[in-house]
C-alpha cells in the first residue's frame, strides 16, 4: 500500500515514515519544507534502510497533488501538514487559516477526483479548549479554542466530518494528540524548532544543552498539586505507531472515527524538571513566571478507546522520554543544520 504522508519531513510525520516502512508501507511524502529539513528523511532512510519517495511543495499546489495521486497510486493520506506554532498564530491568523484550512480543502478535493478517500488528520487536545471533564474522554464536549490555530483543527475536523458524512465512501480518522514529547532511540531524529521553542520539553533541552540560561515556569499558582500546568506527555515513537493502528482500522473501512492518543498520564512542569534530571544527570535551573496566555490548568486524557478499537497503548514512560529527547538534543545541538 502506498501511503502519502503530507508533512512528512517534520516532527511527528519523520518518526511516523520510519513506523510505516518498518510495517512494510510504500511512503510518499509532500511537505514544503516551512518548518522541516529534508535531512530527516535521510535519517529515515538510514534507519530503515528504504527510500522515501519525496516531493517538495505545497497542499495548496493542486498541480503538484495531481501529479502525486496520478503517479503514486495513493491508497492513503496521513495529513501532518500545517502551521502549529499558537502564539504565531495569534498574530498571523490568515496565514495559519489559509495554509492549514485552504490547504486540507484542496488536499481532500484533490484526493477525491482521484478516487482516494481514506485520511488521517492530525488534531489535538486543544479541540477541547478548557475540558469539560478529566480525564478527557472522546465524547467530551469540544470547546472555545484561545487561538487560530486550535481552531483550525477544530475546524478541519469538523469539514472533514461532514464530508464523511455526505460521502460514506470516505474513511476519516481524527487522531487527537495530547503532548508529544522524545526522540527516535537511535538519537537521530528529533524535534528541531526554529528560533526559541515555545513548548515545554524542546526548552528544557535547549536549556540542559546550554543554548538557553534557564527554564521559565509559566505560573505556579494553578488548581493542580504543585500549582504548575499539568499535561500528557506522549512519547513521539508512541505517537507514530498510533498512526499505524488506525491505517489498519481504515483498511477495514471503518467510516468515521476519533481516538485520543496519549498516556492518560498528568505530570507538571516541575515533575518534568524532576523527570529530566534523573533521567539524565543535567540540571535544569528554573524560576517561576507569570501564567501564559490561553493555557489550563490540567489535561490528559482517557486513552482506553484506541486501546479497545485500534488494539494501540502508549508504551513509553516519562523517564524514556526525557532520556529520548536529551539524547538527540545532545547529539545534534543545532538539529539537522551541521
Ligand atoms: P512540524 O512543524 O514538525 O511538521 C509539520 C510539517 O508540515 C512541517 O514539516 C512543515 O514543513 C510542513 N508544512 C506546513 N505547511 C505545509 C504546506 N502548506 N504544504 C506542505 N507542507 C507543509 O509539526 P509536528 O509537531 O510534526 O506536527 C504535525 C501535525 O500534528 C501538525 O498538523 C500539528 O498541528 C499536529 N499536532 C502537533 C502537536 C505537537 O505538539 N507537536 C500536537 C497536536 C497536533
Ligand atoms: C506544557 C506546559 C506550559 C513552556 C501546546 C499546544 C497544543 C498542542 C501541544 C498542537 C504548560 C508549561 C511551557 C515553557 C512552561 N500542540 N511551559 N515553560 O501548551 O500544553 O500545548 O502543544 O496541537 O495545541 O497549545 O504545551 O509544551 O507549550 O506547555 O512552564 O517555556 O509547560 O505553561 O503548562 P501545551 P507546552
Amino acid at each position: 500500500m502506498s501511503i502519502l504522508v503530507t508533512g512528512g519531513a517534520g516532527y511527528i510525520g519523520s518518526h511516523t515514515c520510519v513506523e510505516l516502512q518498518q510495517a512494510g508501507y510504500d511512503v510518499v511524502v509532500l511537505d514544503n519544507l516551512s518548518n522541516a529539513s529534508e535531512k530527516s528523511l535521510e535519517r529515515v532512510k538510514a534507519l530503515t534502510g528504504k527510500e522515501v519517495t519525496f516531493y517538495r511543495g505545497d497542499i495548496l499546489d493542486r498541480d503538484i497533488l495531481n501529479e502525486i495521486m496520478e503517479k503514486e497510486k495513493i491508497d492513503c493520506c496521513i495529513h501532518f501538514a500545517g502551521l502549529k506554532a499558537v502564539g504565531e498564530s495569534v498574530v498571523k491568523p490568515w496565514e495559519y487559516y489559509n495554509n492549514n484550512i485552504a490547504g486540507t480543502l484542496t488536499l481532500v478535493d484533490v484526493m477525491r477526483q482521484h478516487g482516494c478517500k481514506n485520511i488521517i488528520f492530525s488534531s489535538s487536545a486543544t479541540v477541547y479548549g478548557d475540558p469539560a471533564q478529566i480525564p478527557i474522554t472522546e465524547e467530551c464536549p469540544k470547546g472555545q479554542c484561545t487561538n487560530p490555530y486550535g481552531w483550525t483543527k477544530s475546524m478541519l475536523e469538523q469539514i472533514l466530518m461532514d464530508m464523511q458524512k455526505a460521502d460514506p465512501e470516505w474513511n476519516v480518522i481524527l487522531l487527537r494528540y495530547f503532548n508529544p514529547i522524545g526522540a527516535h532511540q537511535s538519537g537521530t531524529m528529533g524535534e528541531n524548532p526554529n528560533g526559541i521553542p515555545n513548548n515545554l520539553m524542546p526548552y528544557i533541552t535547549q536549556v540542559a544543552v546550554g543554548k538557553l540560561k534557564e527554564l521559565g515556569v509559566f505560573g505556579n499558582d494553578y488548581d493542580t498539586p504543585d500549582g504548575t500546568g499539568v499535561r500528557d506527555y506522549i512519547h513521539v515513537v508512541d505517537l507514530a505507531k498510533g498512526h499505524v493502528k488506525a491505517l489498519k482500522k481504515i483498511e477495514e473501512n471503518a467510516g468515521l472515527s476519533i481516538y485520543n492518543l496519549g498516556t492518560g498520564h498528568g505530570y507538571s512542569v516541575l515533575d518534568i524538571v524532576k523527570n529530566f534530571e534523573e533521567a539524565t544527570g543535567v540540571k535544569i535551573p528554573y524560576s517561576i513566571k507569570p501564567r501564559r496566555a490561553g493555557d489550563i490548568a490540567t489535561c490528559y486524557c482517557d486513552p482506553s478507546k484506541a486501546e479497545r478499537e485500534l488494539g494501540w497503548k502508549a508504551e513509553f514512560r516519562i523517564r524514556e522520554m526525557c532520556a529520548d529527547s536529551w539524547r538527540w538534543q545532545k547529539n545534534n545541538p543545532n538539529g539537522y543544520e551541521d
